[in-house]
């Protein structure tokens, strides 16, 4: 009952709306096509999961926010340059608990390096895969703090600074 009179409202406005005509109103297909959107062209899959699980933290640009101690994620490539980096970048609690599954996390983590790392990444970077996910997910990291210090150390022996 309360959903016919909802309708007989609806229809009467839409009516309205028509009949009043209402010269410039714009309806959908009078708004020209832009093939050429850039938000449609870069919106990817990887991109939406990032936005949903990690840009609430890392930022829409991985800027990071050090003040609360979030490491920004431009130089991410970095790790990939020093023994057990490449292992570390998918085992951080926020990628593994981020509740996304392991094809998802190898697709996000290719992605950031594709888009805002790349700049930092080695040259003949494989991507990862789904099963190098599942790999590190059975070996979960114990304190983030000292492996992150650890490689720090390996990677500044090496002459690679990472901050
Ligand atoms: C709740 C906040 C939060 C979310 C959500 C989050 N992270 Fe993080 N992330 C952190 C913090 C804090 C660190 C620092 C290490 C630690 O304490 O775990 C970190 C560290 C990292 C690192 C290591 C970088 C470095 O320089 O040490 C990577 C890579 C990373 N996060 C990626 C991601 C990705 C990808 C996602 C989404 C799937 C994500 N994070 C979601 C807070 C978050």
């Amino acid at each position: 009952m309360r959903r016919a009179l909802l309708v007989a409202l609806l229809s009467f406005a839409a009516c309205g709306a028509l009949a009043g005509g209402s010269q410039d109103m714009v309806l959908g297909r009078m708004v020209a096509a832009r093939p050429d959107a850039p938000s449609v062209a870069q919106t990817t899959h990887a991109r939406s999961h990032y936005v949903l699980h990690c840009a609430g933290c890392h930022g829409v640009a991985g800027a990071g926010a050090p003040e609360k101690y979030v490491p920004g994620l431009q130089q991410l490539g970095l790790f990939l340059q020093v023994a057990g980096g490449r292992e570390f970048v998918i085992s951080v609690p926020g990628v593994m608990g981020s509740g996304l599954d392991d094809r998802q996390v190898a697709e996000v983590a290719n992605w950031l390096l594709a888009t805002m790392a790349k700049d930092s990444v080695p040259a003949g970077h494989r991507p990862y895969t789904t099963a190098e996910v599942t790999q590190a997910r059975a070996k979960p990291l114990v304190d983030v703090a000292a492996e992150r210090a650890r490689l720090v150390e390996r990677a500044r022996a090496a002459g690679i600074t990472i901050q």
